[in-house]
């Protein structure tokens, strides 16, 4: 007999639930984590499916790559069903490469078709067992074999990928070149295929990482979803653990609604502590707010609660980057097991200093240390001398910094005259803020590795970076208060590097109130001065 006719009387979406938690504990923790199989938890796939907008086709393509038992499109089924605007027609291609998991998902489709049965919808899915990268990738070229009943293109996709570095010659990256896709990670390549198969005016619901939205490496991705699609809503959590707490999953999720071919005006931003979605706020923005008209990266902003568009607004004050006012960052030069032969614990003749974050005491780079676990120096030698600066005042932050941290940015000022020497190694997990590779002049140094410290830019930053790593590229783009500006603040410190609170004083003060230093901030905003090398 039909399964369908045996509908078990639960909702669809409560059955794949049920049958999401008798499965978990049978997956292989191993294959588990290779293959990226957290599933979604009921309430949040079904604030997913709550996301597309009322659909006036009476056919309805839907494509859940990577469906493992099928909760998204429970979701989407079950949402669907029970909207006044209903579609005579639901299709859908589930993707799963997992046996296990592909096996169940002719009990969820079933679920689907007893379901539509009740309320006069024609429900079919076809499972595929298949890799979707693969398959994907030979739709797009039109090279698979005439197969009367796949789909090719949707109307709507809803997924949830798995998570996975790709590696640069591995087939997965001859496979998406070859349809025009570049992309470094399992979940942009999945949302890179499923945006191509959209048809024009498709909708896409996805649960992903938060750091395509400004990592470097997913620029192309960026360029390939916000040149083709509008984004219209993002939900955010705002505890890393919550979204997938079943799992234990310690990602930085956001949820996303995009519309292919729409264009792009307002984009509500919703957000929540976790999957109950029951403190949820709401606001929404125009869309220039989140992706910059004139910001070639197109990094995504996610300014979730009012609060965060205060601190978007007030560092819209500083219009500079780094390059107007002649300052470079880049990523420590010193890749220490790459020299491990010329490495040594203290300091001899011969050798120059080395400076490791272990260095860092508070925001001052204090050097050598006896206590730290690190080499305090490196041997001079025709094959290090080309990783090395000339000694001077450079302002080096951590670039990842603990969990247990309470800023993601972490600055701190090397000082010539504390740490000696013409030349200096700065190691690879720092960034190195420098003038045209030499030192800065020290109170300037002082004063950007004041702006760096505040509370102002590290919640910024925290708007447009999910992660913990701060990357040369993430702080090229913050923007800079002028030379003058910066040199205002340098001149305020003391002896001492102050604390935070300090740091957010001496800020405000000579930002929002106007200088009580020798020259006023406030006059010199607008001033582009360049620092002279
Ligand atoms: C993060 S889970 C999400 C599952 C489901 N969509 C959900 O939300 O509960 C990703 C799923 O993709 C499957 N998967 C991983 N790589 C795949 C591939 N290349 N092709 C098809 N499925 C894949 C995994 O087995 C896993 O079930």
């Amino acid at each position: 007999m039909e399964r369908a006719a045996k509908h078990s009387g639960l909702g669809v979406l409560e059955c794949a639930d049920s049958l999401r938690m008798a499965v978990n504990g049978h997956l292989d923790p191993i294959r588990r984590a290779q293959m990226g199989q957290f599933m979604t938890p009921a309430p949040v796939a079904r604030f997913m499916a709550s996301l597309f907008a009322d659909a006036p086709e009476s056919d309805i393509r839907i494509l859940d790559p990577g469906a493992a038992v099928g909760s998204l499109t429970a979701a989407f089924v079950d949402d669907l069903f029970s909207r006044s605007c209903r579609p005579r027609r639901v299709k859908v291609a589930a993707y799963e490469m997992e046996p296990m998991l592909a096996n169940r998902l002719s009990t969820t489709f079933d679920e689907c078709r007893a379901a539509g049965i009740t309320c006069g919808i024609e429900f079919s899915g076809g499972i595929y067992k298949e890799d979707f990268i693969r398959t994907g990738c030979a739709i797009l070229r039109d090279e698979l074999l005439p197969e009367p009943n796949r789909l090719r293109r949707f109307t709507h996709v809803i997924v949830n990928p798995p998570y996975k570095k790709i590696r640069s010659e591995s087939e997965y990256r001859k496979d998406l070149r070859s349809v025009g896709i570049e992309t470094t990670n399992l979940y942009t390549a999945f949302l890179a295929i499923s945006i191509k198969l959209l048809s024009e005016h498709g909708e896409l619901v996805a649960i992903v990482p938060r750091s395509f939205c400004n990592g470097l490496y997913f620029r192309p991705f960026r360029n390939l979803l916000l040149g083709s699609m509008a984004i219209k809503h993002i939900h955010v959590f705002h505890s890393r653990k919550q979204a997938f707490k079943d799992d234990d999953v310690l990602q930085e999720n956001i949820i996303f609604h995009a519309v292919k071919g729409a264009i792009p005006k307002r984009v509500a931003i919703t957000a929540s502590n976790g999957p109950d979605f029951d403190d949820m706020t709401i606001r929404e923005v125009d869309y220039c707010q989140v992706v910059k008209a004139d910001d070639p990266e197109h990094f995504i902003h996610i300014a979730a609660i009012e609060s965060d568009q205060e601190v978007m607004d007030r560092m819209a004050r500083f219009t500079h980057t780094l390059e107007d006012i002649g300052i470079g960052v880049s990523t420590g030069p010193v890749v220490d097991f790459r020299l491990r032969n010329f490495l040594v614990d203290r300091p001899e003749k011969g050798t120059v200093p080395l400076i490791y974050t272990a260095h860092f005491d508070g925001n001052i780079v204090r050097w050598p240390r006896e206590d730290c676990r690190k080499p305090n120096a490196i041997r001079l030698s025709d094959s290090v001398r080309k990783w090395l600066m000339p000694n001077g005042c450079y302002v080096v932050t951590k670039r990842f910094s603990a969990k247990e941290e309470r800023r993601r940015i972490v600055a701190a000022i090397h000082d010539e005259t504390k740490v000696p020497g013409d030349l200096v190694g700065f190691e690879n997990h720092l960034n190195v803020f420098h003038a045209h590779g030499k030192g800065l002049p020290s109170f300037l140094a002082w004063g950007l590795a004041i702006y760096l410290n505040t509370t102002l830019v590290d919640r910024y930053f925290r708007i447009f970076s999910g992660h913990t790593q701060v990357n040369a590229t993430d702080l090229r783009k913050i923007p800079y208060p002028s030379v003058a500006v910066l040199e205002v603040l340098g001149r305020r410190i003391g002896l001492q590097f102050p604390d935070q609170t300090e740091v957010d004083r001496i800020f405000e003060e000579a930002i929002v109130l106007g200088g009580r230093g020798k020259l006023s901030a406030r006059k010199c905003l607008e001033g582009s001065s360049r620092i002279q090398t």
